[in-house]
């Protein structure tokens, strides 16, 4: 690990040098004043261990399983949209950083590597699973959107994150004063359309990805679609977007495998919880049948450590990823995992755990804040 980079603020600190501007800010933003998007990494600082002792803490298994597929560590990686924006090998470099590191990815459809491509790059010889979910959006063009489902079944992939929470594009206001496009050397390599391709054709003022989005995302997109993904995949289906119990209960209903709590990185809708602080409420609304992960916010091992204490399987990571290949590649993802692992494992011994199954609710408290006033 670089001696400069000790935490993952460093990787965003370097990654903001060498990207260009606008990737950086596409990368960096959330949507309008950006409120999520600081609560998402605040509502960690709302909680409060209450660690045990005198445990014997000298191995401590940070092994898990995420729909039966054995992980090393509850750390996954999210799906962000055009990662060789970042760095040139782009969703590659993840995908075997991901895999060196015992844990799975999760695949943009706005990838800039197609469905196949990242599945070869990870080896079979490598020792550790390949473990690739799709991330999907549902289009206007339904075939098109089977045929991305089928091709991830084809090659491999072990389930279909849907994207539940993206009807129209979110308002990320440096993307609209950028006129935010992929630059021309890029397109999203599971399109063989233009239309559908999202490049820098000419998108007029506005950013170019919320055109695209409203010309080619299905926004009557209702839970029936749910049922429909469900009868034309063998995949298990998880929702990705659930910020309530009532919708954590209707997910359940319709019989998804499982839940990503998840506000798409405060990218969509300013004002909505961070997702730490609803995590509980739909873990409670779910009553154990499906699984239930988190993302948004999560920088450090201790942050980990208090999503699991509330309830999730497993968390998904996605800015500090995209730091990381912009620091360095594969390498550079590489050390974030790493990093990710070795604070969890420290914040683990710390708090007194020895294993993933001794994590629970008691660990954790909330802090009450007392007006002054
Ligand atoms: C991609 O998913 C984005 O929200 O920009």
């Amino acid at each position: 690990m670089s001696e400069r980079r000790v935490c993952v603020n460093d990787f965003e600190e370097e990654a903001r040098t060498v990207l260009p501007k606008a990737i950086y800010d596409y990368y960096r933003s959330g949507a309008d004043q950006q409120q999520t998007l600081a609560d998402n990494t605040a509502a960690f600082n709302r909680w409060r261990f209450l660690p045990r002792v005198l445990r014997d803490v000298s191995t401590v298994d940070l092994s898990t399983c995420l729909l039966g597929q054995p992980l090393s560590m509850p750390v996954c990686v999210g799906a962000t949209a055009m990662q060789r924006m970042a760095h040139p090998d782009g969703e590659t470099a993840t995908a075997r950083a991901c895999q060196a590191a015992g844990t799975g990815m999760m695949l943009s459809s706005w990838a800039t590597s197609t469905i196949e491509e990242v599945m070869s790059a990870m080896t079979s010889s490598q020792g550790n699973a390949r473990i690739l979910w799709l991330q999907l959006y549902i289009y206007k063009d339904r075939e098109l959107t089977l045929s991305l489902v089928h091709r991830a079944e084809e090659a491999g992939y072990k389930a279909i994150f849907v994207t539940v929470d993206t009807p129209y594009l979110g308002r990320r206001w440096d993307d609209v004063r950028n006129r935010f496009k992929l630059p021309s050397h890029l397109s999203m390599s599971n399109f063989s359309t233009a239309s559908l391709a999202f490049s820098e054709s000419n998108y007029g003022n506005d950013s170019g990805l919320a055109v695209y989005v409203a010309k080619a995302i299905d926004p009557t997109l209702s839970w029936k679609d749910i049922a429909w993904l469900k009868k034309h995949t063998h995949l298990p289906v998880i929702v990705k977007g659930i910020l309530t119990g009532e919708d954590a209960a209707q997910a359940v209903n319709h019989g998804v495998d499982g839940i990503l709590v998840s506000n798409h990185g405060a990218r969509q809708l300013d004002g909505v919880p961070a997702t730490l602080d609803v995590l509980e409420e739909v873990v409670c609304a779910v009553q154990g049948r499906c699984e239930v992960y988190l993302d948004g916010g999560v920088r450090r091992g201790a942050d980990i450590l208090k999503a699991l204490a509330l309830g999730a399987k497993a968390v998904f990571i996605g800015r500090p990823v995209l730091w990381g290949l912009a620091c360095q590649g594969e390498q550079g993802v590489s050390e974030v995992l790493e990093l990710l692992r070795a604070e969890l494992r420290l914040a683990m011994a710390l708090a007194g755990c020895r294993s993933i199954s001794e994590v629970n609710r008691s660990m954790v408290r909330k802090i009450e804040f007392t007006s002054r006033i």
